[in-house]
């Protein structure tokens, strides 16, 4: 793999992204892993990520010199080329001024970085400190007007820097920047493609499998549907998913699922109605994290009573179901701490809420995957493009859009107000353009409306309309003033227990995408 060390404040993840977009599987570790473990991966090159500390502050992030003896490639970007220039002995300063945006850069056109683009481009930065001096045996090879060190390297050892960040789309040509470090400098092929995970996966199902039998537990949304997809190629009629109705799904949702696998994609599904259980269990919960902790307990207790539906049903080899497959993300691992050293900011349902006393061995075929490979992989494997293109639900549903308590009054308002949501942004062609428009019940606030003829005393709804290119950070979307006004004509119309329509106009950060 290419290693992106992670220096903080979530630069990471976005170069991760953009090496697998150059076709190169890239791996997520925190700065504070040793150099021998780096090594011991047996990186194909090594990029420094950008981060939030000054080199010289007490107590900063270092990177042991003896990375750069090691004979592989390395990238240092913005904090990272940084704290490269001062460990192989060059100088780094404050500048005095934060040299902030679009900004115009000389580039070397000797430096393969800048092959096939132009002398002169727009590059992206965010820095108070600067490179003062090189190292020794370093060429500056990119100046701008106030940063005449912005790029060096020692093409001999295949060291390379840079104070902007190509990783965001605002550096022209930052995506050339990384696609010639790695597969000019670095010199690595680009072989990590759709075909070549997928092959890799069945392989890897196959052999953990064998001839046992799988469940599979079914969301409707992209993640589980590529994830059983891809089992089914591997181990075919050994799959049978589970759709577990929790209560706390969307209109139409059950039928949708259930017509989309049998029919669409020759899986088979069972449907257990677990409403009940799941309703029972939240009964007076209102603490986001206990309704994400009870959620994700009582799936897995959902799918182990259904296990014995499936034997009956389906009759599993030995008369024991071991396996049960999540589409589990690179993303969900990373935010819930399973990267060490990341702040665990939500337990989503299907990592950090599972309970100790788990029955099955998880099969997590997407468990390395952004959600856009999801995507094309889904795609190769004939997943429905209405499967492939929906936006992303949470798994626990409406759960988690109702603040307070989750009961079936409650669910029901919602679910009448997001169906509206969700027609209209459909009419306008919005679908495209959205990553999700999550519409939020708060049911513990209640305010004062004149409907009718009469005060009434509902409660608010939120349209939390987002833009994202992976939910790691999002902004609020500028919808059409003309659609917001026709949802909320037709919420407030048509569903009485709501008396405003208000909109979330947060980015993310400093809030989440979803409330809980
Ligand atoms: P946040 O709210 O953390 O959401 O900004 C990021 C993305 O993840 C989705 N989400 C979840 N998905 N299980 C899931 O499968 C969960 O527990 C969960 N919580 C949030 C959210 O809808 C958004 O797309």
């Amino acid at each position: 793999p290419v290693l992106v060390v992670d220096f903080g404040a979530q630069y990471a993840q976005l170069i991760a992204r953009r090496v697998r977009e150059a076709g190169v599987y890239s791996e997520i570790v925190p700065h504070s892993t040793p150099v021998a473990d780096m090594l011991a991966k047996g990186p194909a090159a090594i990029i420094l990520s950008g981060g939030p500390s000054s080199v010289y502050e007490d107590g900063a992030p270092t990177i042991d010199a003896s990375l750069f003896d090691a004979g592989v490639p390395v990238l240092g970007i913005c904090y990272g080329f940084q704290t490269m220039a001062q460990a192989l002995g060059g100088a780094v300063g404050r500048t005095g001024t934060r040299e902030y945006g679009r900004t115009p850069a000389a580039v070397d056109a000797s430096s393969c970085l800048f092959a096939g683009t132009p002398l002169e481009q727009s590059v992206w930065m965010s820095h108070g400190d600067a490179v003062q001096a090189a190292p020794e045996g370093f060429a500056v090879t990119a100046s701008t007007a106030q940063t005449p060190v912005a790029a060096f390297e020692d093409r001999s050892r295949r060291l390379f820097g840079l104070q902007w960040h190509p990783e965001v789309l605002h550096s022209e040509h930052g995506q050339k920047a990384l696609e010639n470090f790695l597969h000019v400098g670095a010199g690595i092929p680009a072989t990590w493609t759709a075909g070549s995970i997928i092959d890799e996966q069945v392989e890897a199902i196959r052999a953990q499998v064998g001839d046992a039998h799988v469940i599979c537990g079914l969301s409707g949304g992209v993640d589980s549907s590529v994830a059983a997809a891809l089992v089914h190629r591997a181990v075919g009629d050994q799959l049978t998913c589970i759709f577990v109705d929790h209560g706390l799904l969307r209109a139409g949702e059950r039928e949708q699922v259930e017509n989309d696998y049998a029919q669409g994609m020759g899986i088979r599904v069972i449907t257990v109605d677990e409403s009940e259980r799941f309703l029972g269990a939240l009964a007076g919960v209102t603490e986001p994290e206990a309704k994400r902790k009870i959620i994700g307990r009582e799936f897995i207790r959902s799918f182990e009573a259904a296990q014995r539906r499936v034997i009956e049903e389906v009759g599993a080899a030995g008369g024991e179901i071991r396996f049960l497959v999540q589409g589990t993300l690179y993303p969900d691992v990373v935010e819930s701490g399973g990267g060490e050293g990341t702040a665990n900011i939500k337990s989503h349902h299907n990592v950090g809420g599972l309970p100790e006393d788990l029955d099955f061995e998880l099969i997590e075929p997407l468990r390395a995957l952004f959600k856009d490979e999801v995507r094309a992989i889904g795609r190769e494997l004939g997943v429905p493009e209405r499967i492939v293109a929906r936006q992303p639900f949470p798994g626990p549903g409406l759960g988690i859009r109702v603040i307070g308590e989750v009961t079936r009054e409650n669910l029901e308002v919602l679910r009448a107000a997001d169906a509206i949501a969700r027609e209209e942004l459909s009419a306008a062609g919005l679908d495209g353009e959205i990553w999700q428009c999550p519409v939020v019940l708060l049911a513990d606030v209640r305010s004062v409306g004149v409907q009718g003829d009469g005060r009434t005393y509902g409660h608010p709804v939120v349209l939390r309309p987002v833009s994202s290119e992976d939910a790691m950070t999002a902004d609020w979307m500028r919808l059409p003033y003309d659609v917001l006004a026709r949802i909320s004509t037709r919420i407030t119309n048509t569903v009485p227990e709501v008396t405003r329509v208000v909109l979330d106009v947060t980015s993310k950060p400093p809030a989440t995408i979803e409330w809980e």
